[in-house]
């Protein structure tokens, strides 16, 4: 197969930042996905229904017209930061304002502007039991953050201690496990009991192509620093194999998380890869690798559509076994940013 034409995609995961930084890479994804799920970790947090709005408009007017009529070529999809202080009435609020489509749980400290997260899931229990009663998603950053615990553990732990007992006391809340790493986190998603679009799962690109290794080839290379960090070979086969298998609970999201070129190359990386120009060709790799490009379509378009109740896309995008080369850098800002795998070249590449 030369050619692969499929529907419209959208991302189910990603960071566009605002200001100066998002200007330079909205126009990245609004290239190639019709809608995106858009995360909430700003500085400050997107933590109220006026605050999203207000932030929907700035993406909207950075992407600039190109869509038809009334209809913007690319629609941010909005979330709410979810805090221990969110009020149940901002909850009601989300829920009627027809543009926030989940809340997004970071535990605190557990990446990056996760500070105003939640320290202990229980406290944030009368939240979720009026999302479950509101049919609202729930999205979760699902790491435990306990010192103790093994930062490559991090995943299988929360399945453990946050996920199961919440999932039990609250089965009918809606979840998304985000960025799933893990073979615990794919193993759970498929066998877990539960009723129809209450469970599902994004998964990267970098975590279908990429290895533990990838981090420490050649000297330490911070662009493939993300969190949860790229695990063991195990885990990337599993979570290929949970992507191109057709369960319609694993859907793309591809966690672009843009920091500039200076903030990655640093004492203290800044976790996050930059994927949003060339997530789709990156997929098309990992599906074509496992012999499975019949099973893009569904991952790309049509299971997170489903999970989230919304219309699948009308467009199609057509990418081509045509060697492309990513970027080695590109503008940010007064910056650049490095995308991941700059300068690699990769067997597909969208018309
Ligand atoms: C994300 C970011 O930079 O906002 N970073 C990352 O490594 N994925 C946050 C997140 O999704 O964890
Ligand atoms: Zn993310």
């Amino acid at each position: 197969m030369d050619s692969l034409t499929i529907i419209q995609p959208d991302d189910w995961h990603l960071h566009l930042r605002d200001g100066v930084a998002m200007t330079a890479v909205v126009g990245a994804s609004a290239r190639h996905f019709r809608r995106a799920i858009v995360m909430p970790n700003l500085k400050p947090p997107i933590t109220t229904v006026a605050m999203a709005h207000a932030y929907r408009q700035r993406i909207l007017d950075a992407v600039g017209a190109g869509g038809s009529g009334n209809e913007p070529s690319f629609e941010p999809l909005m979330t709410l930061y979810l805090t221990e202080a969110t009020p149940v009435a901002e909850m009601e609020a989300a829920k009627s304002s027809g543009i926030i489509h989940g809340i997004k749980l970071y535990p605190a400290g557990a990446t990056t502007n996760s500070d105003a997260g939640v320290g202990s899931v229980e406290r944030v229990y009368p939240m979720l039991a009026a999302m479950e009663r509101l049919g609202l998603p729930l999205l979760v950053h699902g790491e435990v953050v306990d010192p103790q615990v093994d930062l490559f553990d991090r995943e299988a732990v929360f399945i453990e201690r946050v996920l199961q007992p919440l999932r039990r006391r609250m089965p009918g809340l809606r979840v998304v496990f985000e960025h799933i790493t893990t073979r615990e986190a794919a193993d759970y998603v498929r066998e877990a009991d539960a009723s129809d679009g209450t469970l599902g799962a994004t998964i990267t690109p970098q975590h279908l192509l990429y290895n533990r290794n990838a981090i420490f080839t050649g000297g330490l290379r911070p662009h493939w620093y993300c969190l949860p960090v790229l695990k063991r070979e195990t885990h990337r086969q599993a979570l290929v194999a949970a992507a191109t298998s057709g369960n319609s609970r694993f859907f793309l999201g591809t966690d672009s998380a843009p920091h500039a070129r200076i903030l990655k190359e640093h004492a203290s990386a800044c976790a996050g890869c930059y994927t949003a120009p060339h997530a789709l060709a990156l997929y098309a790799a990992a599906f074509d690798a496992a012999g499975a490009l019949d099973k893009l379509q569904a991952f790309a378009s049509r299971n997170g559509p489903a999970f989230y109740r919304l219309p699948v896309n009308h467009g199609t995008i057509t990418l081509r076994r045509q060697p492309w080369t990513i970027p080695a850098a590109l503008p940010f800002g007064e910056g650049e940013i490095v995308p991941l795998a700059g300068g690699e070249t990769l067997p597909w590449t969208v018309d």
